[in-house]
């Protein structure tokens, strides 16, 4: 069994999502921009970060997985398409954590040819060294190491996806 050990505690996640918040709602102030947010790591993230905005906003959702276990395969698979049409739309993706950046490239890929307006990124997540192709992300909440972490929605083999603070899994 994997043991956890603490990273990022749930004071500190609920200041990074108030940080996030504040930029967020004077960028999109009197726009009013579809969240896109990416299952499953991204609904807890997703809630708390919504309940701060003050502009009115639509929400959607994909699903896009690519890991077996702690490794990613490099093939993004998408479980889940977008429903509502983001033509001229702001776009704001919602993502829990940008790792080789794979996924999102292809998910930006994929958004663009759906001609939305604008496209930016928001992840709670950075994990910089282990990235394969450039991303730019224009709200963050925090860089990791290069370690796998567990917590606020995000999963080990689909486990620990309710714990309100972020852990590194430590395999023994
Ligand atoms: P990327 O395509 O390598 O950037 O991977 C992004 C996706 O992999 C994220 O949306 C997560 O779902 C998952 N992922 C990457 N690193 C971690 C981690 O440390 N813990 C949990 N999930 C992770
Ligand atoms: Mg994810």
């Amino acid at each position: 069994m994997p043991q956890l050990e603490p990273l990022i505690t749930e004071q500190e996640i609920e200041q990074a999502v108030d940080r996030l918040a504040n930029q967020i709602n004077q960028d999109y102030r009197d726009k009013f921009p579809v969240l896109v947010a990416i299952l499953k790591g991204s609904f807890i993230f997703l809630s708390d970060l919504v309940r701060r905005l003050k502009f009115p906003l639509h929400i959607e959702f994909v699903c896009l997985s690519s890991y077996q276990g702690t490794t990613t395969t490099g093939k993004v698979r998408m479980g889940l398409p977008p429903q509502m049409s983001l033509k001229g739309r702001d776009v704001l993706i919602v993502e829990d954590i940008v790792d080789t950046g794979i996924t999102i490239n292809y998910l930006i890929d994929y958004l663009r040819k759906k001609k939305p307006a604008s496209i930016r990124l928001c992840a709670l997540l950075d994990k910089p060294q282990r990235r394969q192709v450039p991303v730019k992300i224009d709200y963050l909440g925090f860089s990791v190491p290069d370690k796998f972490v567990v917590g606020y929605g995000l999963d080990w083999e689909e486990r620990y996806r309710e714990l309100s603070c972020i852990y590194v899994v430590k395999e023994t």
